[in-house]
């Protein structure tokens, strides 16, 4: 049984598309993928009642057990420079782990207002294999996602079921990086990042060089939304976080009040926002509880436990 809520859901992400101008290839990708394949909505649908559900049932257990990830690594370059190194590679899995531990050097510079709901997500991840390709091409387009395609010159996931993995390779349009969301193909599944927008040292580009597109396509990877609900003051499913009008950019200044119902202070230092690597710095609880119900049993990321 599906309730309205998240049947509207799917229209929701459909609406979005015409709305905005500048959005995140996450969600620019899914609702292509939406409009291509009509089984995905209902997929996704039942996924979001499995993590409603799981939330307000199992809430103590959400936090019990522990999750590792392995990360794959595929690399595709044609220049040397494009061929990062590992140093870059391992500094941004030290920020994924600072990150979704709360250890990250910004975590006690959270606001007063929200240092109640701010949160680890307590999930370690590592490395287990790095994959390099050498190609001829300059750049490579999400739309396509010729990159995860070896006809194409790319590189197939590695057990994308129980393992996370990540392409590094030139982006055309700009874009840092984009995730797949649970209930997308499989043999798609991932995140991919722009090597200039991956880790803190080599070829990492300011303002996007503390490693923060990775652990916000990461959070897109395990079902959260952006904090702006991706229309104007937008849903994220979230009831910890509040409501904010349109993602923020650069380095907004605290406080930073909300025009929608309310007039809340955003909470623009969420890695669901869309402001600079050095200005994200949390993640809620409720956030946490989303990402965290994927690995329950009859969750979609169950089987990397
Ligand atoms: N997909 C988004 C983009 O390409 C990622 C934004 C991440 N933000 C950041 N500060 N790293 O724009
Ligand atoms: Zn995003
Ligand atoms: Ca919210």
């Amino acid at each position: 049984e599906i309730e309205k809520e998240s049947l509207n859901y799917s229209a929701r992400i459909s609406d979005t598309l015409f709305v905005n101008e500048r959005k995140c290839a996450s969600q620019e990708i899914l609702e292509i993928e939406l409009k291509e394949n009509p089984d995905l909505a209902l997929k996704i649908e039942e996924i979001e009642e499995f993590t409603k559900s799981a939330i307000n049932l199992d809430i103590k257990d959400i936090t019990k057990f522990k999750i590792r990830i392995p990360i794959i690594v595929n690399v595709l370059y044609r220049t040397p420079a494009e061929n990062i190194s590992l140093a870059q590679i391992y500094s941004q899995i030290n920020v994924l782990n600072q990150d979704y531990n709360g250890t990250n050097p910004e975590f006690n510079q959270v606001p007063g207002i929200f240092s109640g709901v701010k949160a680890s997500v307590d999930i370690v991840f590592y490395v287990e294999k790095v994959i390099r390709r050498q190609t001829t091409r300059t750049s490579w387009a999400f739309r396509n996602e010729e990159m995860k395609k070896p006809e194409f010159g790319g590189i197939a996931p590695t057990s994308p079921e129980n393992r996370l993995n990540l392409w590094v390779c030139t982006l055309e349009g700009g874009i840092l990086g984009y995730a797949k969301a649970p209930g997308t193909a499989l043999e798609l599944d991932g995140v991919v990042l722009d090597s200039k927008y991956i880790g803190t040292n080599g070829r990492a580009t300011a303002p996007f060089n503390k490693g923060r597109t990775a652990t916000h396509e990461i959070g897109h990877w395990l079902n959260i939304r952006h904090i702006w609900g991706d229309r104007t003051c937008g849903n994220d499913f979230v009831s910890d976080t509040p409501s904010h009008n349109a993602p923020n950019y650069g380095s907004p200044i605290f406080p930073h009040y909300s025009t929608c119902p309310g007039t809340p202070i955003e909470m623009t230092m969420n890695f669901m926002d869309y402001t600079d690597d050095a200005s994200m710095y949390m993640f809620t609880y409720g956030q946490r509880d989303r990402m965290r119900a994927q690995f329950l049993p009859g969750g979609y990321r169950n089987a990397f436990l």
